[in-house]
């Protein structure tokens, strides 16, 4: 993938909350182009493969069960600095420290149900992008 992209995904928190598309605006307002987008239900497997970086961590089960209580949507983003950009738009993990004005501070209720996926590096927004996209779905 082009170093220019990033990946995201509205979690199933925001989606129920109805904020998909008031977050949607604020990737456009920011400047980012949306280059993929799609709505799914992640299974349990999906979820455990998605995640399995964090396979060993304590919030790993209530993790899975969060990221399949109900659907994301997965996109694609792109913009100049997109992976470093789009961390400091969506604020910091836990809410409580997230800046104002980011998408967490305004959307997510805590560290768990916090609103918003965003890569925490160019390698990771490959593998992550690849993982809910194949490449004719992608602008
Ligand atoms: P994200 O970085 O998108 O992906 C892993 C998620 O695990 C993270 O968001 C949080 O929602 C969740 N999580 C829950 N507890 C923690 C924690 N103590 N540290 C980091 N992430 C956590």
């Amino acid at each position: 993938m082009k170093n220019n992209r990033t990946f995201t995904m509205i979690k199933p928190d925001a989606i129920q909350n109805g904020y998909a598309g008031l977050i949607l605006a604020e990737i456009e307002k920011a400047g980012f182009k949306i280059v993929a987008m799609k709505m799914r239900q992640l299974s349990t497997e999906a979820a455990k493969e998605f995640y399995q970086i964090h396979k060993e961590r304590p919030f790993f089960n209530d993790l899975i069960n969060y990221m399949t209580s109900g659907p994301i949507v997965a996109a694609i983003l792109e913009k100049e600095n997109a992976v470093l950009d789009f961390r400091a738009l969506i604020g910091n993990t836990n809410p409580e420290e997230a800046e104002e004005g980011t998408i967490r501070k305004m959307y997510a209720k805590s560290i768990d149900a916090n609103a918003i996926h965003g890569s925490d590096s160019d390698e990771n927004a490959a593998i992550e992008a690849a993982f809910h996209f194949d490449n004719d779905e992608i602008i």
